[in-house]
């Protein structure tokens, strides 16, 4: 059933912003080149997934979420076209393809990323009748908060700060929170707000987001060592060949499995008192560290 649900919230993301994309013409071709290749390239389309997720379990209709569903994954496709550019993980493969600085070049991956992040806020902030403007503003700053220096970014540049260092758990699981979790606690939060959700409601999401967003970079991290470069789409071993600052790399592979499990329990508990609202959080929450890509 949830993968069912997940592959209908891909295609419904995917027309959204393919034709969302092509209403913009004229630009340099290159550029328009590098963002549809980056964007309109496959990806799990996870936080897309979890908008429409947070705004069905606040009973909100999916075409109010249509909009916030865009450009969260703007966001999330250029934050992996500049993670993966030679001055940070200087990876070669992206969802199964050659990343986009490879297909291009580095300046024109830079600017697609700029682009695509640009064009995030344009989608937010543009006139929507399915939402009021103030509801709009809360997106715009919910959205930016957790993509900047305060969240996303932040986490990027404790990461690249980090390399070869030994630090704490607590350094870690704040890093992964900032880097990961903030991208995964927004996309719920804007769901959230698109339905108007209640407080109990918005409480319960946030609990789960922070639980399921740790889990999610876990497992990331140990499909770095478990995983293989095909299924992946990116090159395994990556983080291990550039001694990045993972969990596996700190506690062990075993710890690692464990406090996954820990954290699906954790994420599942705080939805309990919404009963079969929350069936499929639930089963993504179980998804998330069972995949294998
Ligand atoms: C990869 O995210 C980057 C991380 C934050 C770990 P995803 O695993 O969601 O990548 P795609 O979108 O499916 O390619
Ligand atoms: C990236 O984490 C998180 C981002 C904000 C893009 P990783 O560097 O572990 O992501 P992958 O493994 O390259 O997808
Ligand atoms: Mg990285
Ligand atoms: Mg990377
Ligand atoms: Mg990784």
């Amino acid at each position: 059933m949830l993968t069912e649900l997940l592959r209908n919230y891909r295609d419904r993301v995917e027309d959204q912003l393919q034709s969302r994309l092509s209403e913009r013409s004229g630009l340099e071709p290159r550029l328009q080149d590098a963002m549809r290749y980056s964007l309109l390239n496959g990806g799990k389309r996870m936080r897309p997934a979890l908008v429409y997720l947070a705004t069905r379990f606040c009973r909100g209709s999916l075409e109010q979420a249509d909009t916030a569903a865009c450009a969260i994954e703007a966001i999330h496709s250029y934050s992996l076209v500049h993670d993966d550019l030679p001055a940070m993980d200087d990876d070669e493969l992206r969802r199964g393809k050659p990343t986009c600085h490879i297909a291009f070049d580095e300046a024109t991956a830079i600017l697609a990323g700029d682009a695509l992040l640009t064009w995030a806020f344009e989608l937010l902030s543009q006139p929507d009748s399915t939402i009021t403007a103030q509801i709009q503003l809360q997106m715009v700053q919910a959205l930016a908060r957790a993509a900047g220096d305060l969240g996303m970014v932040d986490g990027q540049a404790f990461d690249l700060n980090s390399v070869g260092k030994q630090l704490t758990l607590v350094q870690l699981k704040a890093m992964h929170s900032a880097k990961t979790g903030a991208l995964i606690n927004v996309a719920l939060e804007l769901g959230a707000l698109s339905a108007e959700a209640t407080e109990a409601e918005t409480e319960a999401l946030r609990q789960y987001g922070t639980a399921l967003g740790l889990a999610f970079q876990i497992k990331d991290d140990l499909l770095d060592i478990e995983g293989d470069t095909a299924t992946l789409g990116k090159p395994q071993g990556s983080d291990q060949a550039r001694n990045k600052p993972t969990y596996p790399a700190l506690v062990g592979v075993e710890q690692c499995r464990a406090w996954l499990i820990e954290l699906q329990q954790e994420a599942v508990t705080v939805l309990e008192p919404f009963g079969s609202r929350s069936q499929a959080l639930v089963a993504l929450a179980q998804y998330v560290i069972d995949r294998d890509h």
